[in-house]
């Protein structure tokens, strides 16, 4: 099989209050988005489709370019929409030749090891979805206002990460039904789920979480062990 990826990073990043968009937030002295396109080309993939923040295409083919060195053929930029599900659609649209296996990676999942998305790429079937997805560490409760209503079984449960991957053809025809419908999917998996495929999960790892708050920053940079200035 083929595998393209496509890094969805055209999100605002407003919970974490930086001016810039989160993929173009520093961890060091690289981007949110350079860390993830330097995990996403140390995996085996044919293509990278990078879904830009409109007005941002350009920073982003920089850091495509610097990211891909002499596969710089391998990727492109597209401009992304107003929500997850509508960037998702935009990079799919983008795909180009014989890809069989697409791949849909947050690109604030900046950390994510490269084994991380070649296990998911390989566990792919023509029928089935994967996600990575690791097991919930908090006590989860179910809530109605201010009352605790119920306990939640913890055992049940996993918290799904990216790159989720998916058989090319069964997802296309799945983001068609989504927009027919009008409905906005938690993520992809979801989204696929409801075409009635099965989806399966493989073990997530810890780095791949998402920045998205100034916390998730500062724990980028310790495990990067960026030193303050
Ligand atoms: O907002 P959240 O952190 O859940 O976004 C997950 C990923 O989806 C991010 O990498 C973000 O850039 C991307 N995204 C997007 N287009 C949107 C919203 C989010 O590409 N409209």
């Amino acid at each position: 099989p083929t595998t393209a990826i496509i890094v969805v990073a055209a999100g605002s990043g407003t919970r974490l209050g930086a001016v810039a968009p989160k993929a173009f937030v520093g961890i060091d002295e690289h981007t949110v988005l350079r860390h993830a396109l330097d995990g996403v080309f140390a995996a085996q993939v044919a293509q990278v489709v990078v879904v830009a923040p409109s007005g941002h295409e350009g920073d982003a083919e920089t850091e495509l370019l610097a990211a891909a060195g002499d596969r710089r053929d391998l990727g492109r930029v597209v401009t992304g929409g107003g929500t997850r599900q509508q960037s998702v659609a935009a990079g799919l649209a983008a795909l180009w030749g014989d890809i069989t296996t697409v791949l849909v990676h947050d690109a604030a999942r900046a950390l994510t090891p490269p084994a991380q998305i070649d296990a998911v790429a390989v566990a792919v079937t023509v029928d089935a979805g994967v996600i990575p997805a690791i097991a919930v560490i908090d006590t989860l409760k179910r809530v109605e206002g201010d009352d605790v209503v119920a306990a939640v079984d913890r055992s049940e449960l996993a918290a799904a990460q990216t790159p989720q991957g998916f058989p090319r053809a069964l997802l296309e025809a799945a983001y068609a039904a989504a927009s027919a419908s009008g409905i906005e999917y938690t993520d992809d998996a979801a989204l696929f789920a409801a075409a009635g495929h099965p989806v399966r999960h493989i073990a997530g790892s810890e780095r791949a979480f998402k920045i998205t708050t100034p916390g998730d920053l500062a724990r980028a940079r310790q495990i990067l062990d960026v030193r303050a200035e």
